[in-house]
């Protein structure tokens, strides 16, 4: 298979290292003779594929484990081919290694050709096929059952555990339509359960799919797999995924890349090689690039994220009945998130009844979330797009900045939800962060000063809120003789004089020392504020230094 994990997407390759060690964690506990199986699961795009492809890769490289890679999208379209490939393609993974030409791999009549009928239990295992299959009507059920004993049967032959990462499993419904199948999953459970030699990683986009799979206590394999969710990139996994592909940029350009993909590694790559093309060389990147190779990628037809919100959109909304009522719900939950549901049908002039059956639907493909009564887009950067696209906003391949201005004057708004939640997370990391350097002497280069600074022994770092509500402090240090008061601004924008003014009255009010924490740095004239007062200033790089000394 020439495709399977190209080169270069193995040379970007970044984070998930608390994934692959798990898994390696399973093929060890499977040589060991204690299968576990796994269920990955997570946004679209997210990286499934690339990390099973991967820990497929690192499993051929140890040579212990054979793992096998099924994609079950291309398999499931019938009982008859499904059968055979199954078959025939984990013969290709145990026996070539997943090199050479693999067509002879797909039918049980060329499988015979190939140096896997060497082995008797395969040849058998071909023949009860073409027996199958050369009766008026097979029985769907047996060439299921042939398939799915056949990893198994295969690893107890040559003695070697086997690994079989079964991608998009969800669409093995597709062969329920079949008659006599039933649950085919029903079948894949039986079949699970005579198994020792091998562990199962099943996978697939369909997010609620997939959890009602492994949670629903009704679904066949309930409690068989543990559930291991994806998720977005951190901060600094999303930097290493920009230096591999372009280069260091600055930070604040770093900060912006980070904001407008929330993480999400194809959003970044795809943000990041449209700004190969718009900025000279990585060091010359400045947020303005990131905002115009944003809106490029997102809002003109030539951009890959434009291709994948339209594809999205489309196939989500594909089979649904409503169309008009749910293109309205989610162009409404584009304008405003966090509506409830007796505002959105208000605002759509349905029943609250029959508004909630569309936003089931929205949910059930994955578009909606519901937090605490309230609904949001899964996927801010799909908000954005469906917000200027239903406007009939797209931006051309070659536009002027000018035009340009008005979308980006509202970009860093739409994506103040993403990046207030990101803030909140952050000040706790910052809380955390005091916790744990108390009584420390830290460089004064991390906090904007000349001298080494003592961090006192706090017995307490808290949020605080005044009584009346009034004051509100991301984080209040205590210690004996002793306070802090620290300002957390997490946003693209630079903190600038005013704003440690006001922090600097605060802290007065305290009678405690200022610290300033600000993701995008500050201006010249902050930086000149601070020293004559005394304030504290870290930005995102400097954080990242005393995250390190804990
Ligand atoms: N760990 C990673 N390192 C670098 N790039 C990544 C990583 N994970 C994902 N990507 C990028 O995102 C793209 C999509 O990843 P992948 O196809 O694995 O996602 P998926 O979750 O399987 O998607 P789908 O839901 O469409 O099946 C990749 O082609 C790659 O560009
Ligand atoms: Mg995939």
């Amino acid at each position: 298979m020439p495709t399977f994990y190209p080169s270069y997407l193995r040379k970007i390759f970044t984070n998930r290292a608390h994934e692959l060690s798990m898994l390696a964690k399973v093929a060890e506990d499977l040589q060991d003779g204690h299968p576990r199986h796994v269920a990955l699961f997570g946004l679209r795009r997210i990286g499934k594929t690339l990390l099973a492809q991967e820990q497929v890769v690192r499993l051929l490289d140890q040579g212990d484990v054979a793992p096998v890679y099924l994609d079950m999208e291309d398999i499931c379209s019938a009982p008859e081919p499904f059968a055979q490939r199954y078959i025939g393609l984990t013969c290709y993974w145990v026996l070539s290694k997943g090199e050479g030409p693999v067509d002879r791999y797909l039918t049980a009549d060329r499988l015979l050709e190939t140096e896997a009928s060497d082995v008797p239990m395969v040849a058998r295992t071909a023949g009860s096929l073409i027996r199958e299959l050369g009766r008026r009507r097979p029985d769907y059920a047996v060439l299921l059952k042939l398939a799915f004993d056949f990893p198994e049967q295969l690893a107890q032959t040559l003695d070697r555990s086997i690994m079989c990462f079964l991608d998009e499993f969800p669409e093995l419904a597709t062969l329920s339509n079949f008659p006599n199948i039933g649950d085919p999953l029903k079948h894949f459970r039986a079949s699970l359960q005579q198994q020792s030699r091998v562990a199962y990683v099943i996978s697939g986009s369909a997010i609620t799919a997939m959890e009602r799979l492994v949670h629903d206590h009704e679904s066949p394999i309930f409690l068989q797999f543990r559930a291991l969710e994806l998720q977005p990139f951190t901060e600094e996994d999303t930097k290493g995924l920009v230096e591999r592909i372009f280069g260091s940029v600055i930070p604040a350009a770093q900060s912006a890349v980070y904001t407008y993909t929330f993480g999400h590694p194809f959003y970044v790559t795809a943000l990041t090689e449209r700004l190969r093309n718009l900025a000279p060389a990585p060091n010359e990147v400045e947020v303005e690039h990131v905002e115009q190779a944003f809106l490029l990628e997102t809002l003109s037809r030539q951009g890959q994220i434009y291709g994948y919100c339209r594809y999205l959109y489309d196939i989500s909304l594909q089979k649904a009945r409503g169309y008009g009522l749910l293109k309205a719900l989610l162009q409404l939950l584009a304008e405003e998130e966090g509506l409830s549901l007796s505002e959105l049908a208000r605002r759509l002039r349905r029943q609250a009844s029959a508004t909630r059956e569309y936003l089931r639907w929205l949910m059930e493909v994955d578009l909606i979330v519901e937090e605490e009564k309230r609904y949001y887009y899964r996927d801010p950067v799909l908000r954005f797009w469906v917000a200027y696209t239903t406007q009939g906003v797209e931006v051309d391949a070659f536009p002027r900045r000018e035009d340009l201005e008005s979308v980006i004057g509202d970009l860093s708004e739409r994506f103040q939800r993403v990046s207030s939640q990101l803030g909140r997370a952050k000040e706790s990391e910052v809380r955390e962060l005091l916790r744990q350097l108390a009584g420390q002497t830290v460089d004064g280069e991390l906090l904007g000063t000349d001298e080494p600074v003592h961090i006192p022994d706090f017995n307490q770092v808290e949020r605080y809120l005044s009584s009346d509500g009034q004051i509100e402090l991301d984080a209040l240090a205590e210690a004996d003789a002793e306070r802090w008061v620290v300002e957390v601004k997490w946003r693209l924008k630079r903190v600038g004089p005013g704003e440690l003014e006001q922090l600097m009255q605060r802290a007065r009010q305290f009678d405690a020392r200022a610290w300033c924490v600000s993701q995008a740095g500050f201006t010249p004239d902050a930086i000149e504020f601070a020293r004559e007062h005394d304030i504290l200033l870290s930005s995102a790089i400097e954080m990242k230094a005393l995250g390190k000394m804990t």
